[in-house]
């Protein structure tokens, strides 16, 4: 089957996120201008660098509103921080992403309890095995082209901090991400785990 997704009929976009998968979850949480906490989840999410330390989040154009909450916080202030969503979390992170009112604290919707940051003003969740404190490096607008399209704004963050659990630090110095257990977004309502994880010995090699 080969689809053309500009000129399809009832072509439903949701698919990309079954074709697209497993995505991880950026667990976003941000400051109002007001000051007022944040906490949502977004699987159009991803580390684009290591060097410098950038990741990314997408958002989509909400129908009652010109932005998501997030966009305008990140846009007011200039930082964020991404919690890693573990297994246990799974439920508490689905509930932020209720739609909930402007200046609704969803930390407070979902029970999650806070932690300070330490580089950047929004706090972190206190739960999660990891967090990467974030300022704001660039926000992109992807403008729609055909019908049926809506703008995306994709928000870019380079990482200024980052916390990690002891308990999820192995006996080399690794982040056992095995162990942390992160939930991951497939298409539809799907939610996935790890499956089996190998090691394989690198073929890149460096030039001499
Ligand atoms: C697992 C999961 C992943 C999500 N990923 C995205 C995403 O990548 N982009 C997006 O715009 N919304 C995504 N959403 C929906 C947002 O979380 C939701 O619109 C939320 O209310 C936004 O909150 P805000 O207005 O406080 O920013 C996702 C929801 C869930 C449950």
């Amino acid at each position: 089957m080969f689809i053309d997704p500009q000129t399809a009929p009832g072509f439903k976009r949701s698919i990309f996120n079954a074709l697209v998968a497993p995505r991880p979850i950026g667990w976003i949480s941000s400051l109002s201008a007001g000051g007022k906490a944040n906490l949502a989840p977004f699987s159009q999410f991803n580390l684009v660098s290591t060097s410098p330390p950038v990741v990314m989040f997408a958002c989509n154009t909400p129908e009652d509103r010109a932005e998501k909450d997030t966009v305008a916080n990140v846009r007011a202030t200039g930082e964020f921080v991404v919690n890693l969503v573990s297994w246990d979390l799974l439920q508490a992170m689905n509930a932020t992403s209720a739609p909930l009112p402007h200046g609704v604290d969803e930390f407070e919707h979902a029970r999650v309890v806070k932690e300070m940051s330490v580089m950047v003003k929004p706090p972190r969740v206190a739960a999660s095995p990891a967090n990467l404190e974030c300022r704001v490096i660039k926000i992109v607008q992807i403008e729609p082209e055909f019908p049926g399209e809506t703008a995306s704004t994709v928000v870019f963050g380079r990482v200024v901090g980052l916390h990690m659990k002891d308990e999820f630090i192995d006996a080399e110095g690794r982040f056992d991400t095995f162990k942390a257990r992160p939930v991951t977004r497939l298409g539809g309502l799907q939610y996935g785990a790890l499956g089996e994880v190998i090691e394989v010995a690198s073929a890149f090699r460096k030039r001499q």
